[in-house]
């Protein structure tokens, strides 16, 4: 049983940081288009009736689709397979969560059930069926698929084979490419874009370091130590390129909207990668950030140094809890109207730093990690209790006014 060392880690990476903030494409990834979506006409393209959306709460919305207002996917994470809140399981409470995500998201990730472990534990054995559900699930709905991750050093989800690899750096990049190109290849034509290498840095800017076993914290990788090193990260978006032309490629990684060192070093491999023709085509933030950092000045000018580099702007994962949890106490102990109207401000002020600066053919979309707030990753892994409250929709499914903010600034009004 491997644990998600990453997270404790990842804790003591963030904490400086945070505590500072307590004061060419190749692809199509083209909006959805919007005669193609739920709620319209039949697109010809599937066999599952479309949840009826009657009942999705509407409180205090002057808009009937948050993807309708913008021209690039709106994205949402959902657990999917065998996971206990799959979106695809049975009963009303299910069917309630599809009605809304399918009313406001033109585009799903699956938060889990793409990683290594779960569609190639096995060298050799490849388990599509649940990422084919949920794919399947998303194009009847007129929904595109956004891919994550192709690999990702994290002990808690690598596989079995990279866990037991006996071979030489040189069989291993080979079998590491025929991993990504297989999966790649599979989900062509239905997957738009893929996180191909996801969290290779540190935030310092060095790259991980290799560690046999994951048994120091998790903040090493055994990609690097079976690889002998950070050649990996360009032979996996060599292998996705080959297995699925099309798709767009992202390198993903969180902390970048900082500006800082962890971007700089990112940007340098993207240079790289540009003199080599290795192939990228944008880079994945996935802002799991806070109310009070980073700045909304270090997050536009670290979106503006990808586009130096020609390349898109994602935003893979976003999240913003209402208490910092790594600056000590809470500071709210109930989720009140202020820190809500706050949160919408900010979630504002995110979206409305991204319109400003990423031009409209560099905008890969926006995509929220997780649909309510109890059921948020953050509550597991960096809270006690749940004082998060990091998401768009209550655990009832009304909208929160940070539902509004998104809107509010893809509609272009101003933040408040
Ligand atoms: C998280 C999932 O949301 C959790 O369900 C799982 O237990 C651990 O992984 N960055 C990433 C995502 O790229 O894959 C992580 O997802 C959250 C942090």
């Amino acid at each position: 049983m491997h644990h998600y060392f990453d997270t404790l880690s990842r804790l003591a990476l963030i904490v400086p940081m945070a505590m500072a903030g307590c004061s060419s494409s190749s692809s199509d990834s083209t909006p959805t288009d919007p005669s193609n979506h739920p709620g319209d006409d039949d697109d010809g393209n599937g066999d599952t009736t479309p949840p009826s959306d009657d009942d999705v709460p509407t409180t205090g919305l002057d808009f009937t689709h948050l993807w309708e207002l913008a021209d690039f996917p709106i994205g949402m994470a959902v657990s999917a397979g065998a996971e206990s809140r799959s979106l695809l399981r049975a009963g009303e409470r299910a069917e309630a969560e599809r009605a809304v995500v399918n009313r406001h998201f033109s585009q799903l990730t699956p938060g889990n059930i793409m990683k290594m472990s779960y569609l190639h534990d096995n060298w050799g054995q490849y388990t599509f069926d649940h990422a084919d559900a949920l794919t399947d699930y998303a194009l009847d709905n007129g929904m595109t698929v956004h891919g994550h991750a192709l690999a990702w050093h994290s002990c808690y989800q690598i596989p079995e084979w990279v866990w037991d690899y006996q071979g030489t750096p040189e069989t291993f990049l080979a079998d590491l490419s025929t991993h990504v190109e297989t999966i790649a290849a599979h989900f062509s034509g239905k997957v738009v874009s893929w996180d191909v290498v996801n969290e290779a840095f540190h935030d310092s800017g060095e790259y991980r370091g290799a560690t046999e076993d994951c048994s120091v914290d998790g903040e090493d990788s055994m990609l690097n130590h079976h690889a002998n090193g950070p050649t990996h990260i360009e032979t996996a978006f060599v292998a996705a390129r080959h297995g699925d032309p099309t798709a767009d490629l992202y390198y993903n990684d969180f902390n970048l909207s900082p500006n800082g060192p962890k971007l700089a070093a990112v940007l340098e491999m993207v240079d790289d990668f540009q003199e080599r023709n290795i192939p990228i085509d944008g880079i994945g933030f996935q802002m799991h950030i806070q109310m009070d950092w980073p700045s909304v000045s270090d997050i536009r000018a670290s979106f503006a140094a990808v586009l130096e580099r020609d390349l898109k702007v994602k935003i893979t994962e976003l999240d913003i809890p209402i208490n910092n949890p790594f600056s000590g106490e809470p500071t709210h102990d109930t989720f009140s109207e202020a820190a809500a109207q706050a949160q919408k401000r900010r979630y504002c002020e995110v979206i409305e730093a991204y319109l400003d600066v990423v031009p409209e053919d560099k905008r890969g979309g926006v995509s929220i990690w997780g649909l309510v707030d109890g059921e948020s990753w953050l509550i597991d892994q960096f809270f006690e209790g749940e004082q998060a409250w990091p998401l768009l929709f209550t655990d009832d499914l009304e909208p929160k006014p940070a539902l509004i903010g998104v809107a509010d600034a893809l509609r272009g009004r101003p933040c408040f």
